[in-house]
């Protein structure tokens, strides 16, 4: 049991990464638990405090595109979209270079490799300071929502990790959207922080989502039940049953007595990821019979908001899952 450290001090963060311990840190979208992705057992350690049943692969975060180039061997597209996205909440799966030195643990056996720069100022600072490269899925234990707080982190992984650092609340609030650059054409993974229209745009092309196999996830953390809050979820909701919370969206919220969230009062969805899973785990907390969930339209961050949701609602499958 490690008694862990709540701090803002980079350097320690960094020093603490650099021999090998587990450092969670925020971006823009999540928090993530930070190792030295270069270290095998620093991300074998990820991997174990998290629960996580099987080796997925993990995001390898580096402080600029060059970093990552020298990671990844980057297609005409791979290269268009990091330069115009990175730093933000995208992640591009390209191969790994022959020389790359990433924990081949952090690819889960495939010859591939995810790559992010994140737009957070203690993130870089702390890829900077440490002088590696990062892996981090999202803080959480296996199986619960992503952590958007220090304190979120605190409560899943609190004993099993070295030390959070502490950035406040994170921006977008959903995780990055994930490409692969892999064939003929880029095909989304995941929908995620980073709205498919500003990718389609940049990319000149309407994009493909990878089709769902949970025998084979294409991204293999897409498994269905990855999102999970311990109640029951009940999506499209118009209207609320006694005991249930209710998860709101937009001005126009049925009439409930009870316990209520609303992702964004005016509707609008960029608040709505930014507010989601904070919003889920207080709900969560309360341990209501089940969460009704009103309806989210599909447009920019809507598609990433309904996929977290569908997800949480699906049924549990958490023994070959992750999160
Ligand atoms: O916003 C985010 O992406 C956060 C922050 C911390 O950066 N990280 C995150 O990591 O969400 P994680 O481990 O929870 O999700 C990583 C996703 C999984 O769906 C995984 O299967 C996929 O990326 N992935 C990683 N490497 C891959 C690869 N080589 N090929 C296909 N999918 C990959
Ligand atoms: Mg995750």
């Amino acid at each position: 049991m490690l008694d862990t450290l709540l701090t803002r001090d980079v350097a320690l963060a960094a020093s603490i990464i650099k021999h090998g311990g587990l450092v969670a840190f925020p971006t823009e979208t999540v928090y993530g638990l930070g190792a030295d992705a270069f270290n095998d057992r620093a991300v074998a350690a990820v991997f174990a405090a998290k629960g996580r049943p099987q080796f997925n692969p993990l995001i390898t975060h580096v402080a600029d595109p060059g970093a990552a180039e020298a990671l990844g061997a980057f297609p005409a597209v791979a290269r268009d979209l990091a330069r115009r996205f990175w730093p933000g909440p995208l992640t591009l799966v390209v191969e790994r270079k022959a020389e790359c030195p990433v924990s081949l643990l952090a690819s889960a056996g495939l010859s591939s490799i995810a790559l992010r720069v994140p737009d957070h100022p203690l993130a870089l600072a702390l890829i900077r300071e440490a002088g590696v490269a990062l892996v981090a899925p999202s803080a959480n234990r296996s199986g619960c929502i992503s952590p958007t707080t220090a304190e979120h982190v605190m409560a899943s992984l609190a004993g099993r990790i070295d030390a959070v650092l502490d950035g406040g609340p994170t921006a977008v609030g959903v995780e990055s959207t994930v490409i692969s650059c892999l064939g003929d054409e880029p095909v989304i993974l995941r929908p995620g922080g980073l709205a498919r229209a500003l990718v389609e745009e940049a990319a000149g092309r309407t994009l493909r989502l990878a089709a769902e196999n949970p025998d084979a996830p294409s991204s293999p953390g897409q498994l269905q039940s990855h999102y999970a809050p311990r109640a029951l979820l009940r999506l499209g909701a118009t209207t609320v049953t006694e005991g249930e919370a209710l998860l709101a969206f937009g001005p126009d919220v049925p009439a409930h007595a009870g316990a209520m969230e609303n992702l964004s009062p005016s509707g609008n969805v960029n608040e709505a990821a930014a507010n989601l899973f904070a919003a889920l785990h207080r709900l969560d907390a309360l341990d209501p019979a089940a969460i009704a969930v009103m309806p989210i339209p599909e447009t920019g961050l809507g598609e990433a908001i309904n996929d977290r949701l569908r997800r949480a609602a699906a049924p549990r499958v958490r023994a070959m899952g992750e999160a």
